[in-house]
């Protein structure tokens, strides 16, 4: 597969979890990626690097404007423009469960920060560049629980739900330009970041529940939400703005 030879693509959060699956899968698809992350990227671009793969990183915190801009800059100056960015970060991992007026004001702050105000800074990063290439493709990336409702992780659910809201009104404001903007929204997906949400007991119990919900009957890993990142980077998916793909073995349908 060489689908994105010569493509360029900035992946932020990609050190590790989905977000390194996307990194591995655009690199074997023949892209040059930017691995944008507040952890060290420099063990993902050496296993992209290892493969035969052509990757660079840099350490940025996507809630700074500025590290937003470098990240963008990186792409430009490493590869000459910057074609597909995947707003994979945010803050997951590690996040704790509370009913919502309990949920502490600093992490109410730090979520709405990462994962929403980190978008739109690197959207407004990547616009300059995209505009004058006439091409662009923005992948937003949501959860499933937006449409579902899922108490106890408030300040999580409206961050993502604010970021399927910012895709839509987003792709209207990039009409004519060459730019599309799509959202990813996973299922449950077993990482590092979920399988540290609890005890083994609490996350084993968590998950016979979502494969109780699910209509396809196994749980998703990283490379399970490839496929729908990849489409809506590709030419194939020209057409298609505004719109969001739920990846979650069916728990939501319609
Ligand atoms: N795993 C799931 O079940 C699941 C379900 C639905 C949606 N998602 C979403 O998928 C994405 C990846 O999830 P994951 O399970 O790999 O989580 P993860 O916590 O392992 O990965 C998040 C990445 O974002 C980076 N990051 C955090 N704050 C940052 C900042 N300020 N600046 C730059 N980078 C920052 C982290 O270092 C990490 O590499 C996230 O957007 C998450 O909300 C995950």
């Amino acid at each position: 597969m060489r689908d994105f030879a010569d493509r360029v693509v900035l992946i932020t959060g990609g050190a590790q979890g989905i977000g390194l699956a996307y990194v591995k899968a655009f690199a074997d698809s023949g892209a040059k990626v930017v691995v944008a992350d507040l952890a060290d990227p420099s063990s993902a671009v050496a296993e992209v690097t290892a493969s035969g793969g052509v990757a660079v990183g840099t350490q940025i915190d996507v809630t700074k404007a500025s590290d937003a801009h470098r990240a963008v800059q990186c792409a430009l100056e490493s590869f000459g423009r910057l074609d597909i960015l995947v707003n994979n970060a945010a803050y997951y991992g590690g996040m704790s469960f509370s009913t919502f007026d309990e949920i502490p004001e600093e992490d109410w702050d730090r979520s709405m920060n990462v994962n929403l105000k980190g978008v739109w800074l690197m959207c407004g990063a990547a616009a300059t560049p995209m505009r004058a290439q006439a091409y662009g493709r923005i992948i937003n990336i949501a959860s499933n629980v937006v449409f579902m409702g899922k108490p106890n992780f408030l300040h999580y659910v409206a961050s993502k739900g604010a970021v399927w809201a910012l895709t839509n009104g987003m792709s209207r404001e990039f009409a004519g330009t060459g730019v599309t903007v799509n959202c990813v929204a996973p299922g449950y997906t077993t990482t590092t970041a979920t399988r540290s949400m609890g005890t083994p007991e609490q996350v084993q119990e968590l998950e016979e529940q979502i494969l109780e919900a699910q209509s396809v009957k196994r749980l998703l890993d990283a490379t399970d939400m490839v496929g729908a990142v990849q489409y809506l980077a590709s030419e194939g998916a020209a057409m298609v703005t505004g719109q969001t793909i739920i990846v979650d073995g069916g728990v939501i349908v319609g």
